[in-house]
């Protein structure tokens, strides 16, 4: 197959124009056909500003692309990935891949059927700070024996005046863990492998803690929210085990020169047929686990309540 060369944006939003518009508009190797959006006149307004046209005909936009990459909720995702990979469309998708574990399924069935590529655009995972970073931890653990834990934080502050997800409607229904889950665990998947069993509580508003017991023994936390109170977001993760304690670094780069890289895998995935590691399959792992929490957090005893003093 050859390396796909016409791509096209599913969604007109703040991410889908001044992330995956931008990297695409400066991509050298590839075309920007335009955005398709439910309001045409969004989608038009994007594509004057990045380039290519502006579609609502989800047909005629699928018939003018060799791959999309999508910007949307994520219950509005899974089907639109599903039905553009079905006509056989290669797929870049954002995080988190659906809410539900039958839609990213079907995902995963519908790039089998046709034989697509796919790549997550799990943000970290295509910055070369935390690549580094990574394939130290990586070598240290070789050398030393596996990591054994990992406290993972990552607080976003919608309510700051001026944060562009303030007015998100899925953001402002769920859990942070949907939004923010997906960055966490795209480092913990990296360094301590599958997640068996999860347990969660619930903190103020959106604010859910998880544990992670992980199929090679290890054991890890997540804090997650999305409105940290302003001034108190911001990301952080410890890990430790043999090879030392060590501190996720911060990334310098762009998120648009990170799509731009999760572009040139897609378009590789594609022309060898060879699966990127970051593919659908990573993105239902990550739904996988925040489904999980879900779950365990709507059962009626999910939690020992302490006895007070009587
Ligand atoms: N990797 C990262 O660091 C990062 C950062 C930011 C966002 N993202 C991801 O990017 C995606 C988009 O995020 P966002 O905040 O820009 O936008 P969003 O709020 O998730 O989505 C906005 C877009 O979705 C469309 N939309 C909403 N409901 C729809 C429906 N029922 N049917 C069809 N279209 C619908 C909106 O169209 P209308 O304008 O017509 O309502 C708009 O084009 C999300 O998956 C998010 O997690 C990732």
């Amino acid at each position: 197959m050859s390396a796909p060369v016409r791509f096209g944006v599913l969604g007109t939003g703040y991410w889908a124009r001044t992330c995956h518009g931008t990297a695409l508009q400066e991509h050298p190797d590839v075309e920007l056909v335009g955005f398709h959006g439910r309001d045409l006149a969004k989608a038009r307004a994007a594509a004057d500003e990045y380039g290519g046209s502006g579609f609502d005909d989800l047909d005629a936009f699928l018939d003018a692309v060799d791959a999309v990459t999508i910007a949307l909720p994520p219950d509005v995702q899974a089907p639109l990935a599903a039905a553009a990979a079905r006509r056989g469309r290669h797929l870049l998708l954002e995080k988190p891949l659906s809410f539900d574990l039958a839609a990213a399924d079907d995902v995963v069935a519908a790039t089998r059927e046709t034989g697509v590529a796919s790549i997550t655009y799990l943000t970290y995972l295509f910055q070369p700070d935390i690549t580094d970073w990574l394939a130290r931890m990586r070598e240290l653990a070789d050398e030393h024996g596996p990591w054994e834990g990992g406290v993972f934080r990552w607080a976003g502050s919608i309510d700051t005046p001026g944060n562009p997800y303030g007015d998100s409607p899925w953001r402002r229904a769920s859990l942070g863990s949907w939004d923010t889950g997906p960055h966490a665990l795209s480092i913990v998947h990296e360094l301590f492998g599958p997640v068996s069993r999860v347990a969660a509580g619930r903190g103020v508003r959106d604010a859910v803690t998880v544990s992670l017991e992980h199929a090679n023994g290890a054991g890890t936390q997540l804090s997650l929210t999305l409105t940290a109170p302003p001034g108190t977001g911001g990301s952080s993760a410890t890990v430790w085990g043999p090879g030392g304690r060590h501190e996720l670094p911060r990334f310098h780069g762009t998120p648009q020169e990170g799509l731009r890289r999760a572009v040139d895998r897609l378009r590789a995935a594609a022309e060898t047929g060879v699966a990127d590691p970051l593919d659908v399959t990573a993105a239902r792992a990550v739904v996988a686990v925040l489904a999980a929490v879900e779950e365990h957090l709507a059962r009626p005893d999910h939690a020992t309540a302490v006895r007070a003093q009587p």
